[in-house]
């Protein structure tokens, strides 16, 4: 046989940036590896430098990187990661962005809007990136943004199995907090036993960031155990004005889960005012203490997102993790 045989080992390595160190760790923990050595640092001017300190020639290499604030800082951080990656010729790279940043602009609402959550695909594409990996994308159809394989986790069977143990059977009504959101809501619900599905009527100022007003609820949920369930929670003001809504027509109690607590102000002081008995989220975005309140409860992402590394690094199945519903 001519040309030159090795022994087929592939490596996999886990880079992070600085935006979120503890879940990196997590993940690192979960995978049973130690994160390669970086070097990160900003300019004086504020550009970033950042470096690998050990060969990563012919790994998978996976880029974690929360985009939480300051979230153009660190999206260009991975930006750099990906670019270092691909220049110190690794055979492949996944950018794991456990929140994808900009996700909500996905499309012109109004006339000369950019589609930023597309630019965002398209500047991981110019950088080298070969595959993303994402937990709940604001909405799913944002993986057609990207012109490769994008894994798509879901948060759900995290928060669906800690909302069990704290709801009772039976009494639960799941409820959206607008009309927008009921697909999910609906599988959320055959989840948790097959209650009744109710839905907040939300209307929102497009010319102000974060403002939805909740008009009423329409959906049975009067003596009701309500589970509210929505992808994140930025400043809380669309959560908090759906508690109300359902305590207001007369829901038994309401427990908030969302995949990704953003916590922008005053999101904790609207959550503990709100009268939710408890708000669930998970740590894709770091929440550090000063957002943390008593009725907070912030579930690990970590496993799920090892679990995916690994799928993908062994060519297994990504979909197998959600009972083939991926
Ligand atoms: C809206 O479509 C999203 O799913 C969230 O409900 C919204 O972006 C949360 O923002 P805020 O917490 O600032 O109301």
């Amino acid at each position: 046989m001519t040309g030159i045989t090795t022994q087929d080992e592939k490596r996999l390595v886990l880079v992070s940036g600085r935006a979120h160190p503890q879940l990196a760790i997590d993940v690192a923990d979960e995978l049973g590896i130690e994160m390669v050595p970086t070097t990160a640092y900003d300019f004086a001017n504020g550009e970033i430098y950042v470096r690998f300190a050990e060969s990563v020639r012919g790994a998978d290499a996976f880029v974690l990187q929360a985009h939480t604030g300051p979230i153009n800082k660190w999206i260009m951080e991975q930006l750099l990661m990906v670019d270092a990656l691909k220049r110190a010729s690794v055979a492949s790279i996944t950018a794991v962005i456990p929140f994808y940043g900009y996700s909500r602009q996905d499309k012109k609402h109004r006339g000369r809007e950019p589609i930023s959550a597309r630019l965002l695909a398209d500047m991981f594409q110019t950088a080298g990136a070969d595959r993303l990996m994402s937990v709940d994308l604001h909405a799913a159809q944002t993986q057609g943004f990207f012109n490769g394989p994008v894994d798509h986790l879901w948060a759900m069977p995290i928060l669906t199995d800690y909302v069990r143990s704290r709801v009772e059977a039976g009494n639960i009504t799941v409820v959206s907090p607008d009309a927008g959101r009921i697909r999910v809501a609906e599988i959320w619900a055959e989840k948790l036993g097959g209650g009744p599905l109710a839905f907040v009527h939300k209307t929102r100022d497009t010319s102000r960031p974060n403002q939805a007003v909740a008009n009423r609820v329409v959906g049975d949920v009067e003596g009701r155990d309500c589970v509210l369930v929505d992808d994140l929670i930025d400043t809380g003001g669309t959560i908090a004005e759906a508690v109300k809504v359902c305590l207001d027509a007369g829901a038994k109690s309401v427990i908030v889960a969302a995949t990704h607590g953003v916590l922008s102000d005053p999101a904790t002081q609207r959550l503990q005012e709100c009268g939710a008995r408890e708000v669930v989220v998970t740590d894709t975005i770091p929440i550090p203490p000063e957002k943390r309140f008593d009725t907070l409860t912030v579930l690990s992402i970590a496993p799920l997102i090892a679990r995916a590394i690994r799928e993908v690094f062994d060519d297994g199945s990504v979909t197998s993790l959600f009972d083939g519903n991926a």
